[in-house]
């Protein structure tokens, strides 16, 4: 390993920087990836999208199992929880995606060395980075190009700090070995709603406290205020545009104070979940030193080749500017190591989608409404509601609506946003119709299967030019 001169080293084997290493092996370089945690994949595979989903899968079914069933004909007595099973069928499903990233790294001969890095000097065209603390040992590694992909970590609020067991971040929120009686989530972001959603089915009493008033600021407002109506009737609580004024733990309760439009509220509970946003981890050992620039959110700086203040080292993903996506930092590693290849590849920032896995599911891509309005963006709105479509009555999942942004004249595609059964899966398409300029009659006159849920995009398309069938 240490005569060893890479052409690119990577830390951080997240979503960015494991998709980063196996595109530049692809491209012919000789790759190496740090890694301090003993298992790859990152927040993401590790305690993160992954996790997560497995919960919101199976709680999905704990609750289709007591409250929909009999709707199908399905009678059962009332299923009962086993939590142990469902958070080792939870592990059981991380162990095989981050051992497929093993696989992989096999595969493109990709050098896996577990290790905290420190970034050191440079040593002529040669970048060196100093491991320890790991099984690869103290050692020194040299390198062409680096490239930091170390991604995010929970941000804390200073009057509610973590304790690890009553006071958690969602990588907590994953991991009871109990149902909490009361679950209060601070913040109505995307994990605070999936991780209360969880909580909410297995029986949790669950209360959300978000400051503004409006939950998810960046969602459709239509989509947002439709996805709080429904986890209310779900048996969710909110208070928005509500702050917490203090925390204080008895025993094994802690009371909050709150602080909303109606006044003081006080609120005991079991747990409470902080899920007020994500902090990039550029403290990287050596940064400051290396004269690599952050910004005062954080952020490390970096062009349009995502090389940063200092020639030779480049950032990624939840580290640079943007949203902490996995799929955004997966795009930027890709492009980023292609760039170094001297390709012209691109991010298409402008059709990033976002998705909330609460049930029903939130999506969209594209502007909203309410940036059209506020950029003074004419539009003509076509919507179509799950009610009106086959397969979501096959499925008794008729809650919620497609929406079509498109521009009165050109009938471009300005946004798409969804609330609904599997929005998630259907936003694909808005996604690839976006990318590549189409118009609303593009997607109206483009076969769609009967009976699918996809059929609402169609027929919100066709709404555009007021001819959906359906309404
Ligand atoms: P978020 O930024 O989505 O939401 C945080 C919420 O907390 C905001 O609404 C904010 O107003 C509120 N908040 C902040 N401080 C507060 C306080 N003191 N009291 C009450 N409310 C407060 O952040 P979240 O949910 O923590 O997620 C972090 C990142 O992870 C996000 O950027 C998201 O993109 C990503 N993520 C994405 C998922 C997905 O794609 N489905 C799932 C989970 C996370």
């Amino acid at each position: 390993m240490s005569d060893m001169v890479y052409d690119l080293i990577v830390i951080g084997a997240g979503p960015g920087g494991y998709v980063a290493a196996i595109r530049a092996s692809q491209l012919g370089m000789k790759v190496c990836v740090v890694e301090k945690s003993d298992t790859l994949g990152g927040v993401c595979l590790n305690e993160g999208c992954i996790p997560s989903k497995a919960l919101l899968d199976s709680s999905e079914h704990f609750a289709q199992a007591r409250d929909k069933f009999s709707q199908h004909g399905v009678i059962i007595d009332p299923p009962r929880l086993d939590l142990a099973r469902m958070q080792g069928r939870k592990a059981d499903v991380v162990k095989k995606l981050t051992d497929g990233v093993v696989f992989l790294f096999k595969k493109n001969n990709i050098e896996r060395l577990q290790a905290t890095a420190r970034i050191g000097t440079v040593d002529g065209e040669l970048r060196t980075v100093h491991l320890s603390g790991g099984a690869a040992g103290e050692a020194t590694v040299k390198g062409r190009r680096l490239l930091l992909a170390t991604g995010s970590r929970a941000a804390e609020i200073p009057t509610i700090p973590f304790d690890g067991e009553f006071v958690v971040d969602a990588r907590g929120a994953l991991s009871f070995d109990k149902v909490p009686e009361h679950l209060v989530v601070i913040g109505a972001g995307y994990i605070g709603l999936e991780l209360g959603s969880v909580w909410r089915r297995l029986g949790s009493k669950v209360t959300v406290v978000e400051m503004l008033a409006k939950p998810l600021p960046a969602t459709d407002g239509q989509v947002a205020d439709t996805l709080v109506r429904s986890l209310k009737k779900q048996g969710m609580t909110f208070h928005l545009d509500t702050k917490v004024v203090s925390v204080a733990k008895l025993n094994d309760k802690i009371s909050l104070n709150l602080e909303g439009p109606g006044g003081p509220v006080a609120i005991d509970c079991d747990r409470v979940l902080v899920a007020a946003g994500r902090v990039p981890n550029s403290d990287i050992p050596g940064v400051l030193e290396a004269g690599i620039k952050v910004d005062g959110h954080g952020r490390v700086t970096v062009d349009e080749n995502y090389m940063t203040s200092v020639p030779g080292i480049y950032a990624i993903g939840d580290l640079v500017a943007g949203p902490m996506l996995a799929h955004k930092a997966s795009e930027e590693g890709v492009v980023c190591v292609e760039r170094m290849n001297d390709e012209k590849s691109v991010v298409d920032y402008e059709f990033i989608p976002g998705v909330v896995y609460t049930w029903p599911e939130a999506a969209g891509v594209g502007k909203t409404e309410e940036q059209l309005k506020n950029e003074a963006v004419p539009y003509a709105v076509g919507r179509f509601s799950f009610m009106a479509n086959g397969r979501a009555k096959c499925l008794d999942e008729t809650e919620g609506f497609v929406k079509v942004l498109a521009h009165p004249e050109t009938g471009r595609v300005l946004g798409v946003h969804i609330i609904g059964p599997r929005a998630s899966d259907m936003i694909a398409e808005a996604v690839t119709a976006m990318t590549y300029g189409a118009t609303a009659e593009d997607i109206a006159m483009t076969f769609h299967a009967h009976p699918t849920l996809s059929e609402a995009l169609k027929e919100a398309a066709l709404d555009v030019g007021k001819r959906a069938i359906h309404s």
